[in-house]
C-alpha cells in the first residue's frame, strides 16, 4: 500500500459528489508507473467551505487541483493568476499552486481537441464544426476550437438564446467564426451539410436515458466526423448511429483521459503516462 511521506506532493479533485470520479485512479496510476513521489485525493467540499479548503491547500505540500462541478465557476474567485484561454472560458478545471501562488488552467476543450486528433486525425484549424448543446463544456469546447483557427464553429442549442450568445461572445473575444444555428430540424440540416465535424455536447443519450438521439439522425453522412462528450454509456446511440451510417464516431473517454493528461502536465511539468490513463478507464467501461 502506498504511504506517503512529508515529500509526497498532493493533488485534490475538488467538486461535490464526487463517488464516481474516474480522475483519482487514472492519476494514481500513472504516478505509480512514473515512480513518482504524488498522490491525487477527491475531496468533496461545499460551496461554504470551498474557499477555507482552497486556503490551506496552498499552506500544504499540494502541487495543484482539478475543480469540477459544481465549483468550475467559484473558484476563479480564489487565484492569483488566470491562463488566458481559461478567463476566455470564463471556467477553470485545473489549478497549479506554485511559488505560493495558484494559477487556473481549462483542459476541457484542450482534452476534447486531442482526443478528436488522435481518433480521426483532424486538428481544428480550417475545418467547420457543429455543436449542439450550451452548458459548461459547450463553452470549453467551442472557445478552444476557435482559439486553434477552426474555420466556423455553429452551435445549436434547445434555448437558442443561448447559442446566439455564445457565438457573440466567441466572436467578439476569439475570433469571428461562430454562427447559432436555430433548434429546428430544417436549420439542422442545413447546418450539418455545410459541416464536417459533428459534436454533442449536452447529455442527451446519457445513462439512465440511452435511447434518444441529441439531434435527427439525418443530419449524419458517412463523410462526418461525430464525437460525443457523453462517455457513459461508451457507445451512446448516437455513436452507434454513425457507425452504422459509415460515419466516423469519437468517443466521449477520449476527452476525459485528455483533459486529464493535460492537467497532469500543468501540475507536474511531466507527460503523462497516456496508455496507462487509457487502460483505468478501459475498466470502467467494462463496468
Ligand atoms: P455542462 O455545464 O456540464 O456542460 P449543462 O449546463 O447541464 O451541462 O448543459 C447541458 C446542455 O445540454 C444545455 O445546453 C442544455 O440545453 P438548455 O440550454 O436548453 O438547457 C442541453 N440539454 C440538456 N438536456 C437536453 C435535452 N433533453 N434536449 C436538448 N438539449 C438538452
Amino acid at each position: 500500500m502506498f504511504s506517503p511521506t512529508v515529500h509526497t506532493r498532493f493533488i485534490a479533485l475538488l467538486g461535490n459528489p464526487l463517488g464516481h470520479s474516474i480522475s483519482p485512479p487514472m492519476h494514481n496510476r500513472v504516478f505509480e508507473k512514473l515512480e513518482m513521489d504524488y498522490c491525487y485525493l477527491p475531496v468533496e467540499v461545499t460551496a461554504e467551505d470551498l474557499g477555507t479548503v482552497f486556503a490551506a491547500m496552498k499552506k500544504m505540500n499540494f502541487a495543484g487541483c482539478n475543480v469540477t462541478i459544481p465549483h468550475k465557476l467559484a473558484i476563479m474567485a480564489h487565484l492569483d493568476e488566470l491562463d488566458d484561454l481559461a478567463e476566455t472560458i470564463g471556467a477553470v478545471n485545473t489549478v497549479r499552486f506554485q511559488n505560493g501562488r495558484s494559477k487556473g488552467f481549462n483542459t476541457d476543450g484542450e482534452g476534447f481537441v486531442r482526443s478528436l486528433q488522435e481518433e480521426s486525425g483532424i486538428t481544428p484549424k480550417g475545418h467547420r464544426f457543429l455543436l449542439f448543446g450550451c452548458g459548461g463544456a459547450t463553452r470549453a469546447i467551442a472557445m478552444t476550437l476557435a482559439a486553434h483557427g477552426a474555420e466556423r464553429v455553429m452551435i445549436c442549442n434547445r434555448t437558442e438564446a443561448k447559442a446566439e450568445a455564445l457565438a457573440e461572445e466567441i466572436n467578439r473575444r476569439v475570433r469571428p467564426c461562430a454562427t447559432s444555428i436555430a433548434c429546428n430540424s430544417k436549420a439542422q440540416l442545413a447546418a450539418a451539410a455545410e459541416a464536417e465535424i459533428l459534436v454533442n455536447t449536452t447529455s442527451v443519450g446519457m445513462h439512465p436515458n440511452e435511447d434518444v438521439m441529441p439531434f435527427p439522425e439525418a443530419c449524419i453522412e458517412a463523410r462526418h466526423v461525430v464525437a460525443d462528450i457523453v462517455y457513459n454509456p461508451w457507445m451512446t446511440k448516437l455513436l452507434r448511429t454513425a457507425e452504422e451510417k459509415g460515419a466516423k464516431a469519437v468517443h466521449g473517454l477520449g476527452m476525459l483521459v485528455w483533459q486529464g493528461a493535460a492537467a497532469f502536465q500543468i501540475f507536474t511539468d511531466r507527460e503523462a503516462d497516456v496508455a496507462v490513463m487509457k487502460e483505468e478507464v478501459e475498466k470502467l467501461r467494462k463496468g
